[in-house]
């Protein structure tokens, strides 16, 4: 269905060509004057050199013909040659039923299927997923599900760190600690145990400890580089150990992302390429595109409009050895001969702006994807402490991401006990995970991805303000009254929506149709935030409308039934548009 502003516009258009005017002078927006009017156009000042007429004369004109319209409750023209308009009550109350009516409130899905591939999540397995893997988790998954429901077939993949170095330092560490295991007898041909022979927190204890030894120890890293090798190689005790590793790192990942509500379709990493590579690096040779320069392969991507230095980019180091750039083009390929995508989008940190540069100039350049295929990086900025510096524990570690959740959890916990002192506990705790996960979604999302902000547990959590517990609050609150409701026996199916009889009624109604325009940028711009500012809007409109109208205790039965259609309609905007932004709301908080 067409956008409020379309459906308006079209009016407009109407009425300038009816006084002999130009149709495309009839574009409308928003008001800039929200104490004089609810939208406006400017097109009677755009055509008034080319009709050689004061714009005040043409503005005139057009509202006259207007004056019997539908779709404006007031059309004037204003000094120089605004006009000024007002939607009529009905025409907004028709917009939001057919609304209502429509599938995904009317927005529209693609003419043809379309295939996006979300890059996000991209944990380094056998590491503690920590504070820097929020962001990539919280805004990936929302952009997933902003390009589903806009109609798209998408597929997110977490693409995993999952055959570097650190699996080449825990497999020492193990030889260190327990030579005898069987998968480090080079004559073994038996079956490796089921079982891993370390469990999730030994292997947590034993990462960083392997780390700092490699760091002090040459001989250490040395052991570790080629117990990576060995793996790369498929050494067949090494490559029973990585599937060990794999399997535990995957089991306990899983275990988090579903705390966050995260899900990914594809498991995949950059493990999953090295079949791939030997390949596109002799294709890329073959093709003339990469030379050899310092001893390794690389691709020149700088382009003559470049204003900046853009480096080569690198495909093998001088050892022969690949990079993330290399597993990375050949996951390119890998997706376009297995899903066939439109576009691809990948969120990390801002600071790989330059790898994702380089890696989609040398994909084009090589031929490994076509011009018609969109890649997109979504870089985003650090989370922060309130301090302002990157956030830390206070023993100036890296928060982890499981800490972050708990410590939130708790905070809101003890919020709610605070004010619903007839809860138990038991139902405190469960609100408390519900609305926690708000509070840590929507302080992350509600940010512009691109820009640092500050991890504040206290804010985050507050019902008051722009917040995701605010949010909640607004639906529970809905939910409540339309509960009461039904217990005084009505039902929610059959009523109707009204036009809208009070200022604030109307505001709630025109915050609502605003829907299709917000989702429409949210998603070409990749911009949950935009979903945060609309529903804050939106919760807002409906709190004040709230405060000012009576609605259970209204006696007319009609127009009660109509306020409650509103409020069922905006209960389902709201519901809708959390799940966008990957969290729900309780029944009650
Ligand atoms: N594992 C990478 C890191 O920790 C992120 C992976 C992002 N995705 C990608 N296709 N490069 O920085």
């Amino acid at each position: 269905m067409k956008k409020i502003l379309e459906a308006i516009s079209e009016e407009m258009k109407k009425a300038f060509a009816d006084a002999g005017y130009d149709e495309e002078l009839g574009k409308v927006t928003l008001s800039n004057r929200p104490d004089l009017c609810e939208y406006q156009c400017n097109g009677a000042m755009a055509g008034a050199k080319r009709y050689h007429k004061a714009p005040i004369a043409i503005a005139g004109e057009v509202a006259e013909q207007l004056k019997d319209s539908p779709v404006f409750s007031q059309a004037e023209a204003a000094a120089p040659g605004f006009l000024n308009l007002k939607l009529s009550d009905d025409f907004l109350c028709t917009y939001l039923k057919e609304m209502q009516a429509c599938d995904k409130f009317g927005m529209e899905a693609p003419d043809k299927e379309k295939t996006i591939i979300v890059d996000y999540g991209g944990p380094n397995v056998a590491k503690p997923l920590h504070v820097g893997h929020l962001r990539s988790a919280v805004i990936g998954e929302s952009i997933k599900r902003i390009a589903r429901f806009a109609g798209f077939r998408v597929i997110g993949d977490i693409h995993m760190g999952d055959w570097g170095l650190q699996m080449g330092l825990i497999i020492t560490e193990l030889q260190e600690r327990k030579p005898e295991l069987v998968y480090f007898q080079e004559d073994y041909t038996g079956e490796y145990p089921k079982e891993p022979p370390f469990t999730i927190t030994e292997m947590e204890e034993i990462y960083p400890t392997a780390s700092r030894k490699s760091k002090e120890d040459p001989v250490y890293k040395e052991k570790a580089m080629e117990n990576t090798f060995k793996i790369q190689q498929g050494v067949r005790g090494h490559r029973a150990l990585w599937e060990h590793i794999m399997n535990v790192s995957v089991t306990d990942m899983k275990r988090i992302y579903d705390k966050l509500n995260v899900e990914f379709d594809l498991w995949n990493g950059e493990s999953t390429v090295q079949y791939l590579l030997a390949d596109m690096v002799e294709g890329m040779k073959k093709g003339g595109y990469a030379h050899e320069s310092e001893g390794a392969l690389v691709v020149d991507v700088k382009e003559e409009s470049d204003t900046r230095e853009i480096p080569p980019c690198i495909i093998l180091k001088s050892d022969g050895a690949a990079l993330y750039s290399t597993t990375d083009l050949a996951t390119i390929s890998e997706r376009v001969t297995k899903y066939d995508p439109d576009s691809m989008i990948y969120i990390t940190d801002k600071r790989q702006a330059m790898h994702f540069e380089q890696v989609f100039r040398c994909a084009r350049k090589t031929k490994l994807i076509g011009e018609d295929v969109k890649l997109v990086h979504i870089g985003f900025g650090t989370v922060n402490g309130k301090d302002g510096k990157p956030f830390k524990t206070r023993d100036g570690g890296v928060p982890k991401l499981e800490k972050l959740i708990t410590d939130i959890d708790e905070e809101m916990l003890r919020k709610i006990l605070e004010s619903r002192q007839d809860m138990s506990e038991e139902e405190a705790r469960k609100i408390a995970d519900i609305v926690g996960l708000a509070a840590l979604k929507y302080g992350d999302l509600s940010n512009q991805a691109a820009k640092d902000y500050s991890f504040d547990i206290d804010r985050f959590t507050s019902f008051e303000g722009d917040t995701g517990p605010y949010i909640l609050y607004t639906i529970v609150r809905i939910k409540s009254i339309l509960a009461k409701y039904q217990e005084q026996g009505g039902t929610l199916e059959n009523t109707q929506l009204s036009p809208a009889v009070s200022p604030d009624e109307k505001a709630l109604m025109m915050e609502i149709a605003k829907f299709n325009t917000m989702m429409e940028a949210a998603f070409t711009e990749c911009a949950p935030h935009k979903v945060c500012a609309y529903i804050y809007d939106l919760a807002n409109a409906f709190n004040r409308f709230y405060h000012e109208t009576k609605i259970i205790a209204e006696e007319d039965e009609a127009k009660k039934a109509g306020l409650i259609a509103l409020l069922v309609l905006t209960r389902e905007v709201l519901e809708t548009c959390i799940d966008l932004l990957g969290f729900s709301a309780p029944d009650r908080m």
